[in-house]
């Protein structure tokens, strides 16, 4: 053993110790089948007897988390779950599984310090030496398998669980074999595919997309636990998960959520309101069951109190299950455009969406570096570079703002288009036509036109442009209205950098209705080109037929005030 992992076990087994002395028996701490010797040093600190004997299981775990340092449990996703949030989960999964839990097989893919499984256990009825053999885990680090020994041992009052329950082994590999489950509760690692620092490399790779085809390479790591969660279930078992609540809408996940409604479809949802984690991201629990489908209850808070029932939204993106939680009204009865032959009232599949009106695309890493020799000081720029920052609902900031481009800060980057990189020449020269540039991580939708075709977007700025030039105005004010930013914030929740803000994708524009009421968009049109955001907002919500002030309120409030 490594020095300092040395002194991290023998730590553990002070803790150990110490929690078991405080309920009154001896339980060693003990890595890879060798007992630790406990360190005199913590075994000498002065604690609290009353909080060793009611918390001393879940100190355990505190403790391997606190060892670790940042970057540790950065890369290795080693984030712990509050007790009593994963009580919460436990119970409502547990609920969910409806059958008496005596016999229930529990797994945790990712013990941790065994949070899931103590409160698993205390969801458990019968004597702690019976409920300790139903439970079965694994971690990668072997000191998180021994701090889940430790704690359960401490838990039962001495009863250790099988060897063979706890092991040391990665959970994504197929070969970690448990028997099959009643429920797999956990919080896996949250592990960003975007971050070089936590990326799978190429045999993880490969594995993954060997056993489920179609799983993208840019999925986090916490989506693949939830497969082999559901390949593990006995019929009828139920999987409980934390999760990066970007899942929900990463179009990258699409295959994984199909794959859970076909196998264990979600039934219910708790989604994080105070970011628990020690983790710059927002969570979520996803509960799903082994067979049909149905509604899907969703949760909030600890104590959890149930928000709201909706059906389960397609594969393509269930970040609605997250909407009414963030706050995002829900937008009813639209009147939309029917395609020629459109069934009356049956909107969605029949409608006419931005993408039948118009060609949406978005640039990639490409057309950003390869601007990079193009763009220069220039207050005369014939051709100018647009980025996300200079765009304001039905304002162009750029020479008014700064703004940021390849790491510089820029006053008025113009475009020299003889200096643009070869391979992405074409495109730009294709962009300089009337067109409409919307920027993204933005609370609302922010959308300005150009009608003279002189504005190069710069990557992540999506671009729309019309089949007919001339409806370039009405593009900008579909995207200046509440409904069209709510219906977005429904499709993209959690897919963004904040919960605030919204990842506006060329493959969610394209699908967003055309309103029903063509005078009504024709006056919102002439309002959005006098720049007047209010105004055009209130003639789109008469062209889609909704009176919603509540609607309009939160559209408002989410306006930028500059
Ligand atoms: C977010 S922590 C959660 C721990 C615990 N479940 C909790 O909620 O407190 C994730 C855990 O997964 C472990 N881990 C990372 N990759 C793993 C893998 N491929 N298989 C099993 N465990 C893994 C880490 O060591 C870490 O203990």
């Amino acid at each position: 053993m490594e020095a300092a992992t040395a002194d991290h076990a023998a730590a553990l087994a002070a803790v150990t110790a110490r929690a078991g002395s405080a309920r009154g028996f001896v339980v060693d701490f003990t890595v890879d089948g060798n007992t630790i010797v406990p360190s005199p040093q913590v075994l000498g600190l002065e604690v609290d007897v009353g909080l060793l004997t009611e918390h001393g299981p879940w100190l355990i775990g505190f403790a391997r988390e606190a060892l670790l340092s940042a970057s540790e449990r950065r890369r290795g996703g080693v984030h712990h779950t509050d007790p009593t949030l994963a009580a919460e989960i436990a119970r409502l999964a547990f609920e969910l599984l409806g059958r008496s839990p005596t016999e229930a097989v529990v797994v945790d893919p990712a013990v941790g310090g065994g949070v899931f499984l103590l409160a698993a256990a205390d969801c458990l009825s019968g004597q702690p030496a019976d409920i300790v053999r139903q439970l079965y885990g694994c971690d990668i680090d072997p000191l998180a398998v021994a701090a889940t020994r430790a704690a359960l041992t401490v838990w039962s009052g001495g009863v250790e669980p099988p060897a063979v329950n706890l092991r040391v082994a990665d959970y994504l590999v197929p070969a970690t074999l448990f028997p099959r489950a009643d429920l797999v509760i956990g919080n896996p690692p949250f592990l960003s595919q975007l971050k070089g620092s936590t990326t799978r490399d190429a045999d993880d790779r490969r594995n993954l997309s060997d056993r489920w085809p179609g799983v993208g390479r840019y999925v986090d790591t916490a989506a693949a636990f939830m497969l082999a969660a559901v390949d593990g279930l006995a019929p009828g078992g139920v999987w409980a998960m934390i999760q990066p609540d970007s899942v929900l809408g990463a179009s990258d996940a699409e295959a994984v959520r199909a794959r859970l409604t076909a196998a264990a479809p979600v039934r219910r949802i708790w989604v994080d309101d105070a970011r628990r984690f020690d983790a710059a991201i927002d969570t979520v629990a996803i509960i799903g069951r082994q067979g049909s489908s149905g509604d899907v209850a969703m949760f909030a808070g600890v104590p959890a109190s149930e928000v709201g029932v909706v059906s389960l939204p397609p594969p393509k993106s269930w970040a609605p299950l997250l909407a009414p939680v963030r706050g995002v009204p829900v937008v009813n009865d639209l009147a939309v455009a029917g395609k020629p032959g459109a069934v009356a009232g049956k909107p969605g599949a029949f409608a006419c969406t931005l993408g039948d009106f118009a060609l949406v695309t978005a640039g990639f890493r490409d057309q950003f570096y390869g601007l990079r020799e193009a763009v220069g000081e220039d207050p005369d720029a014939e051709v100018k570079l647009i980025t996300s920052g200079l765009i304001d609902p039905l304002t162009n900031r750029w020479g008014t703002r700064s703004c940021r481009y390849d790491k510089r800060v820029w006053n008025h980057p113009a475009v020299a288009l003889d200096l643009v990189a070869d391979d992405i020449r074409d495109w730009v020269r294709a962009r300089l036509r009337p067109k409409v540039l919307v920027a993204s991580q933005t609370p609302t939708i922010e959308a300005i036109a150009d009608p003279a075709g002189e504005l190069v977007p710069c990557t992540p700025v999506v671009t729309v442009e019309p089949h007919d030039p001339g409806d370039v105005w009405r593009i900008a004010a579909l995207l200046t209205c509440p409904v069209t930013t709510a219906l977005l914030a429904h499709t993209a929740s959690g897919t963004a950098l904040s919960a605030d803000a919204l990842r506006v994708s060329a493959s969610r524009l394209v699908d967003l209705p055309l309103p029903a009421n063509a005078d009504a968009w024709t006056r919102a049109a002439a309002s959005a080109r006098t720049g007047d955001v209010a105004a055009t907002g209130d003639a789109m919500q008469e062209a889609y037929g909704v009176d919603d002030p509540a609607l309009v309120e939160w559209w408002h409030s989410r306006l930028p005030s500059r």
